[in-house]
């Protein structure tokens, strides 16, 4: 007997419970069922659900969820991620069992051809692997990244969905009815099919280690601002709020302005002065850096802005360096008039830089894993709905859309222009933040990147000459190409 909802969702944590009523809004019915079953039941007496009527049914079991659903059957799980902790603790990753056992549980009650869902943060290779898994069972898999928080789960989030093709087109009137949409008549759905098995989750993790990127630039233009300029929080959040309006116009810039805003009530002190300056993380950002250098590709934004939370994690530490380890305190006593002008064209140079790396690594991976990957796609999906949500996404889009096989977002004239016309401000404000003894890591890295970029020669031949010299790891010449590989023994050799 067939079940009369259209999808059933387990997991009713913050992301979930708002994906149901998004889902309810968009006409669908939705059976819902939590572990702690008390859950369920809240959720049920909540006012919002109360006015949904049927469409929306509590269980208790999975078993009773299952029996709900109209056939082929839709299982989406949102198992929440582990609560965030310190930086250095991010190995800690344990709902990946959890997922497992769900699994484990909902394969006997499902039928050949229902589809299971993962929505959460999964990391891409427990995705291949449930792929193959679930597919071998005659079921259909999806792992697809959600992204847009709370208020994106609830009003229309970014959806990176990937995994068994064949289940496309079953999720697919759902997934792109509660997507965000954009376009100029708001009608372009921000979820397309990413890719096959863990494609979905490792596009969702480069948009999360993106977002560690720009979420680490901001941070520093805040602290240039602050600690150069000697801005106050209003100033900062004009600042914030003039950089909007232009190419920088994002969600994370947006929100950032707000939060320059919030005071405490109790005392009366704007609240961002009293947070404790030890940045948490739940792992994507780590996983996009580990993979990169899996691939051999340079992401180094993520990997300083990965360091930069677990530096600042070590809080304690640093308390006691700071009273030891002194700097010149040389700092210079004029800037230029138009710094802060400066600092945004370096945060926008920067960034460019961030994304040109993340894309680098997706065509790096889709090569590596077998993937389809369509790079102009992706930069629509994350135009709406999730936190790296900008307008400059357009400009990305359209560069990929003139050259699909771009090799990196640099060469493309529109970015190139930008970061040429900006790096005499980038490299102005990299070397005050160095005067001043500000640490700009995620800023650094970028120009560093850049320049290694468009480098035709580094100095990487004599690392290859110190590799051969202790270890025979051999070389090749530049006046002999395509012969080789050639040892020298650097010890008779040298010159006493
Ligand atoms: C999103 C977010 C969301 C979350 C990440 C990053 O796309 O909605 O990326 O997934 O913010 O889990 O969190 P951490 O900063 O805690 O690693």
């Amino acid at each position: 007997m067939s079940g009369k909802y259209d999808i059933g969702l387990m997991g009713l944590a913050v992301m979930g419970q708002n994906l149901v009523l998004n889902m309810v809004d968009h006409g669908y019915k939705v059976a819902v069922f939590n572990r702690t079953t008390s859950k369920v039941d809240e959720f049920m007496a909540m006012p919002e659900c109360k006015f949904k009527g049927n469409s929306i049914v509590g269980t208790h079991s999975l078993k009773e969820l299952v029996a709900q659903l109209k056939r082929p059957r839709q299982v989406m799980l949102m198992i929440q991620s582990k609560d965030a902790v310190p930086a250095p603790d991010i190995a800690l990753y344990p709902k990946i069992a959890a997922i497992d056992a769900v699994i484990e549980e909902l394969i006997p009650l499902l039928e050949p051809g229902d589809v299971i869902i993962d929505g959460g943060n999964t990391h891409f290779r427990d995705t291949e692997r449930r792929t193959k898994y679930i597919e071998d069972k005659g079921l259909l898999f999806i792992g697809t990244g959600v992204s847009g928080g709370e208020e994106g789960a609830r009003k229309g989030p970014s959806i990176m969905p990937g995994g068994t093709e064949k289940a496309w087109a079953l999720v697919k009137p759902i997934f792109q009815a509660i997507s965000a949409k954009v376009g100029p008549k708001n009608d372009i759905p921000c979820c397309e099919w990413v890719g096959a098995r863990g494609a979905g989750h490792y596009v969702k993790m480069i948009h999360n280690g993106i977002e560690y990127g720009d979420m680490q630039l901001i941070c520093e233009a805040y602290w240039l601002l602050k600690h150069t300029l000697g801005y106050s929080n209003e100033q900062i959040q004009q600042t914030f709020a003039e950089w909007n309006k232009g190419e920088l116009d994002s969600y994370l810039i947006d929100i950032t302005k707000d939060i320059f805003t919030v005071k405490d009530k109790a005392t009366g002190q704007y609240l961002v002065d009293l947070i404790l300056d030890t940045a948490g993380a739940k792992g994507t950002g780590k996983w996009m850096s580990q993979l990169a250098l899996d691939l051999g590709a340079p992401s180094s934004l993520v990997t300083e802005a990965v360091y930069a939370r677990c530096i600042s994690a070590m809080k304690e530490e640093r308390v006691r360096a700071s009273k030891v380890l002194k700097g010149l305190g040389n700092k210079p006593a004029a800037l230029p008039k138009d710094f802060v002008e400066q600092i945004r064209q370096a945060l926008y140079a920067s960034k460019i830089c961030s994304y040109a790396q993340g894309y680098v690594q997706m065509q790096a991976a889709a090569k590596e894993y077998d993937w389809k990957l369509n790079f102009g796609e992706i930069a629509m999906l994350w135009r709406g709905g999730c936190i790296i949500r900008a307008v400059f996404l357009d400009r990305i889009k359209e560069a990929f859309d003139a050259d699909a096989n771009l090799e990196n977002l640099l060469l493309n004239p529109y970015f190139q222009n930008i970061v040429e016309s900006a790096q005499g401000a980038w490299r102005n404000v990299i070397k005050t933040a160095i005067d001043f003894e500000i640490p700009v890591p995620a800023f650094s890295t970028a120009l560093s990147y850049y320049d290694s970029y468009r480098s035709a020669v580094l100095p990487a031949n004599l690392l290859q000459a110190q590799r051969d010299y202790f270890g025979a790891h051999t070389y090749h010449r530049t006046d002999k190409p395509g012969e080789g590989p050639f040892h020298t023994d650097w010890i008779n050799e040298r010159q006493k």
